[in-house]
């Protein structure tokens, strides 16, 4: 696994984290039933991913997957891993967003988050008002980091404004080779202050690590230049080789996936392959 530091943490994260977003329908029974299908399949293979040194793991309190994320981690060293999780949108009124993180500290069984982050934006809600119970977290040690998801460009700087204390270490937002809008000018501003960008959807979804026709004929003869990798780890090699401040977080249900995931890392596409695949997959910044 490779290593490079978060933003400006201090902490060298692994190149290739770990989503645990799954299907609404988990998200309903996970509430309703407390019974989670294909729960220990799925912890298996967040473990296996840390075993494999995968050490950023990514969860939401919208997801229902903290706990599953507490079982994931039991036993490992705690100041070896980067937890992230992220409040909700209708939670960011100052009491909610405290509230909120005491109950996702309870659901990981962790007396700290490494990286909170607000979802998403909520035009109302004043973000000044979220950011100072964010501060007062940081203050009071329950969270280490503060990040922000789904943010324009215009709404990290606002949102870093109403922060004086602290900077924003991260924006998590959809990066992949099917996605690539944030190239205009999220990425380069990020780049240029060391603002990680978490990539969501890596894999567009599982489209970019099934063999579709359209890209078969390129991945197949990248793949062969490099020793048989697969197309998932192509694509995953594609995001962290465009960008050292990009990390990806593919979510995996199964271990086999998230060994496949983590070989995504240890070689490299030369700018040849980059641009071929970018153009394979047609989409331009
Ligand atoms: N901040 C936000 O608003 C936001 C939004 C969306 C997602 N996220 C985060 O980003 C993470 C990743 O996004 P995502 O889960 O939507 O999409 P993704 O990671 O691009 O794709 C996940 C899909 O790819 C499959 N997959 C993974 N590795 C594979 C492999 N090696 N071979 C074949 N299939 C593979 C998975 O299958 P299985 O799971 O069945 O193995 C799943 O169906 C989420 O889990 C979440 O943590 C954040």
């Amino acid at each position: 696994m490779e290593y490079r530091e978060f933003g400006k943490t201090g902490f060298k994260a692994s190149v290739i984290g770990m989503g645990t977003y799954y299907d609404p329908a988990y998200i309903v029974l996970a509430r309703l039933l407390r019974l989670h299908r294909s729960r220990s399949l799925k912890t298996a293979a967040l473990r296996k991913g840390i075993e494999l040194g995968i050490n950023l793991i990514d969860t939401a309190e919208i997801y229902e997957t903290e706990g599953l994320v507490a079982e994931a981690i039991k036993g490992f060293k705690r100041d070896e891993l980067f937890i992230a999780t992220k409040v909700w949108l209708t939670n960011l009124r100052y009491e909610k967003v405290l509230k909120a993180a005491e109950r996702s500290l309870r659901r990981l069984r962790c007396s700290y988050i490494d990286l909170y982050q607000v979802h998403w934006p909520n035009p109302s809600i004043p973000v000044e008002e979220t950011m100072r119970a964010m501060s007062r977290l940081v203050d009071e040690g329950k969270i280490r980091h503060i990040g922000v998801s789904n943010f324009s460009l215009e709404q990290f700087k606002r949102a870093q404004e109403a922060l004086p204390r602290y900077e924003l270490v991260s924006n998590q937002v959809e990066y992949s080779l099917m996605a690539r809008r944030i190239e205009k000018d999220l990425l380069p501003y990020c780049e240029q202050n060391s603002v990680a960008i978490l990539a969501y959807r890596p894999l567009a979804h599982g489209a970019l690590a099934r063999k579709q026709a359209w890209l078969t004929r390129v991945f197949e003869e990248v793949s062969m230049k490099h020793g048989g990798k697969t197309p998932a780890q192509i694509a995953l090699n594609w995001l962290v080789n465009r960008s050292r401040i990009v990390f990806p977080i593919p979510r995996a249900s199964r271990p086999e996936r998230v060994v496949e995931n983590a070989g995504a890392t240890g070689w490299r596409l030369d700018d040849a392959d980059m641009a071929r695949l970018a153009d394979a997959v047609g989409t331009q910044a």
